[in-house]
């Protein structure tokens, strides 16, 4: 069977794989352009329904030092101090090189421990520190809770638009995803009972209810108090675990911190996620999970097939790092940057906007949700907008049932305050350019932007604010 088979690409045909390197085409020689052909028969049915992460696709244009990219969530490293990181390392090189460098317990060095339960403490969350399991990341407990709980078909409950990193996880494990709307107080609680109840007629509970409550990813926006306790009660009452995914709770710019919904619960039904890639580094990829016992069991047996133990260098440069430096001093320092730099985004989004443009009002976190009219395709935005060389996430990165297109996610705590302005002057010149492209397919008169002098642009809305239709801004503002 060679790659011009036609056959070799027929679901379920089993292709041998190649012997030599030059049939693989990792010769010298050229590849051969039927490569991927070779390969498909081989592929485990779950990849046909495994998506690409968006970001992680994006954050390949992070490296062109030309593109301002407003897409990625990643924290300012610059702002960490190259001299506490040496200093550091050396007490750790010197007083534990050999624990660095072997393996770990799966559940995390002891260390480590009391140190994530300290993070979770500043939040006013509660938690023994022998109840942490340390993972790699926070974006392994969203792995881990998949592994343990779901199998094809079942249902997870998300909010919508939901964290555009947990789509792949999610399709990966062939999960139903099913999204819940959001408004200023985060998610619709109340549309989730009604879908729990259809969901139940039809005689399928979700697996669980993943959740960003503070600071949400990418809406911004926080669950109100009232709604994190019909939450709770909501998972008690059904018996429904919830995974509170908490990356950003502590880096908060104005307003008083709400109980996370593990507090309001007491771990019974909430697993808690945590990570230090927002307020210490993601490069060390140290998160940790804290889920009822039966459920850490089974979390523990996943993560041994899956990478046996988080990095021991990282745990103990974190052991070490909290022992000699006030972590909290640097939260505060990364959060005054953040705050700015949010305002900075705010300003510029009120300045450059178009007509009928809304986007939520973060208190933390590192995203402002933006929603334009009708019309605008965000997909197709971005392709022109990195011509620009700009970037964003396009929204419907965050959903899974093709909602979000005129939607975008930018963030603000990665880039500086002049780019930050470049970049949204950059978005809305490519608005604009669609707007005449609108213009004169429809033949009607070009829907105006800016303009913030002469009329106050509109109230920044929640991230599922109706979207305000183009007639609507034409009739108010028009250009005739
Ligand atoms: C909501 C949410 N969960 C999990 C993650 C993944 O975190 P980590 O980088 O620690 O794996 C992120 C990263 O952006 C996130 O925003």
């Amino acid at each position: 069977m060679t790659v011009e088979d036609p056959d070799s690409t027929a679901p379920g045909a089993r292709t041998p794989a190649p012997r030599t390197a030059a049939a693989a085409g990792s010769g010298p020689s050229a590849r051969p352009h039927g490569d991927l052909e070779r390969y498909t028969g081989l592929f485990a049915q779950r990849t046909q329904v495994m998506k690409s992460s968006a970001m992680r696709d994006l954050m390949a244009l992070t490296e062109r030092p030309d593109v301002i990219s407003l897409a990625g969530g990643l924290a300012d490293t610059t702002l960490f101090p190259a001299e506490d990181l040496a200093k550091v390392l050396s007490h750790m090189a010197a007083g534990d090189a050999a624990r660095a460098l072997q393996y770990a317990p799966t559940e995390g060095i002891s260390e480590i421990r009391p140190c994530l339960a300290a993070v979770m403490a500043a939040e006013g969350t509660e938690v023994d520190p022998d109840d942490i399991l340390v993972t790699t990341g926070g974006q392994q407990v969203i792995d881990l809770m998949c592994k343990t709980l779901v199998d094809p078909g079942d249902v997870i409950v998300a909010e919508g638009p939901t964290y555009p990193g947990a789509v792949p996880t999610f399709s990966a494990y062939q999960a139903d995803l099913v999204q819940i709307e959001m408004d200023d107080d985060g998610m619709r609680i109340d549309v989730l009972e009604t879908t729990l109840d259809q969901l139940e007629r039809e005689g399928r509970t979700p697996k669980f209810i993943y959740t960003i409550p503070t600071f949400q990813n990418p809406g911004g926006v926080t669950m109100s108090l009232e709604r994190r306790k019909r939450l709770v009660e909501v998972a008690t009452e059904r018996e429904i675990l919830v995974l509170e995914d908490n990356p950003y709770g502590l880096l908060r710019y104005e307003g008083e911190s709400l109980p996370t919904l593990f507090t309001l619960d007491g771990g019974r039904f909430v697993v808690y996620g945590g990570t230090l890639s927002k307020i210490l580094s993601p490069g060390i990829r140290v998160g940790w999970t804290v889920a009822p016992a039966p459920v850490r069991q089974k979390m523990i047996i996943g993560k041994q097939g899956s990478d046996l133990n988080s990095s021991s260098m990282s745990q103990l440069f974190v052991a070490y790092y909290f022992r000699e430096r006030d972590w909290r001093d640097y939260v505060q320092r990364q959060s005054d940057v953040y705050r700015a730099r949010r305002d900075v985004m705010l300003a510029a989004l009120q300045e450059h906007m178009p007509e009928g443009t809304t986007w939520t009002r973060p208190q933390g976190g590192l995203f402002v949700w933006v929603t334009f009219p009708a019309w605008v395709d965000t997909t197709d935005l971005l392709a022109r907008a990195l011509q620009h060389d700009v970037a964003f996430v396009p929204g419907r990165a965050a959903f899974l049932d093709g909602r979000g297109g005129n939607s975008m996610r930018i963030n603000f705590s990665g880039v500086t305050e002049d780019d930050i302005r470049t970049g949204i002057a950059r978005i809305c010149t490519v608005i604009e350019e669609q707007m005449e492209l609108y213009a004169s397919l429809t033949g009607t008169t070009r829907p105006r932007s800016g303009g913030a002098a002469s009329e106050p642009p509109p109230a920044p809305r929640t991230a599922d604010a109706p979207v305000v239709p183009l007639r609507t801004a034409g009739r108010r503002r028009g250009n005739g």
